[in-house]
């Protein structure tokens, strides 16, 4: 599977930095795909700026398919019109602040997936969960968030769709799941994924994100079913983000 390494950069950037950005970004290593996730502003911007071998991705997407009245929403046509290949759905920042439910997840990985771009939904338990009840039912939190938002799966779904594993206290908090942890539930994720679509199932981009950094990727990107990263903080220096994908290189 083709290695996805995917830098979401929040609410940070201006167009100055989306220059400095691009002058000091590697190529993305042969073999691997690698998205920027600007904030919506910037896109146009950050498309002109960025060689094309890097992909263009958006932070979220309307939940509406078609264009509207719809104050202050970005459609999946528009952001593709903008040149972007994927979008960000149901981040923990967003399903806290903005409140976005699975049901707002479903129509969305739905809306971008009809307006031909790559949904990476997220998903991730919180840490209360974790504490209370362990390894399990942290899989079953993550599993139930999986369920809702991919509830009608289609081909052209799986065919588009990525999923990005973030705990939720792992978020730009320096702190990770163990390794094996990280194993128990990207192979959790893929079991129920093979379950919905067999055709797909073991094809679709599971991701890790939390707190990746240079110094845990390389161990990360060699465990079992983890095909790349999403990575906030880290994202936001090239240099440290260049480290972090050239640890996909020898795989
Ligand atoms: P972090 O964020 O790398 O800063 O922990 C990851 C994310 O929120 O996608």
């Amino acid at each position: 599977m083709t290695p996805l390494f995917v830098a979401n950069w929040k609410m940070h950037g201006s167009r100055a930095f989306i220059g400095e950005w691009a002058a000091a970004a590697a190529l993305p290593p042969d073999g691997c795909e690698v998205a920027v996730c600007p904030p919506l502003p910037y896109l146009a911007e950050a498309r002109r700026a960025l060689p094309s071998a890097f992909l263009l991705g958006a932070q979220t997407i309307a939940s509406q398919r078609d264009d509207g009245a719809h104050t202050g929403e970005v459609s999946g046509r528009m952001l593709k019109d903008l040149g972007c290949a994927v979008a960000i759905v149901g981040h923990s920042e967003r399903r806290a602040a903005q409140r976005e439910q699975d049901s707002d997840c479903a129509a969305k990985v739905q809306a971008a997936a009809a307006a031909g771009l790559r949904p990476i939904l997220c998903v991730g338990e919180c840490a209360a969960t974790r504490q209370k009840g362990g390894s399990a039912a942290a899989i079953a939190a993550v599993l139930a968030q999986l369920d809702a938002a991919c509830a009608r799966g289609t081909d052209d779904l799986w065919q588009r769709l990525a999923v990005a594993y973030e705990p939720v206290w792992a978020i730009g908090s320096g702190q990770t799941p163990s390794a094996d942890d990280i194993r128990a539930m990207h192979g959790a994720i893929r079991q129920r994924l093979m379950q919905k679509t067999k055709a797909f199932g073991g094809r679709i981009a599971v991701l890790y994100g939390g707190s990746v950094s240079p110094e845990n990727a390389g161990a990360f990107i060699r465990i079992e079913n983890v095909n790349g990263f999403l990575v906030g903080g880290a994202s936001l220096a090239p240099q440290t983000f260049n480290a972090i994908c050239a640890t996909a290189a020898p795989l």
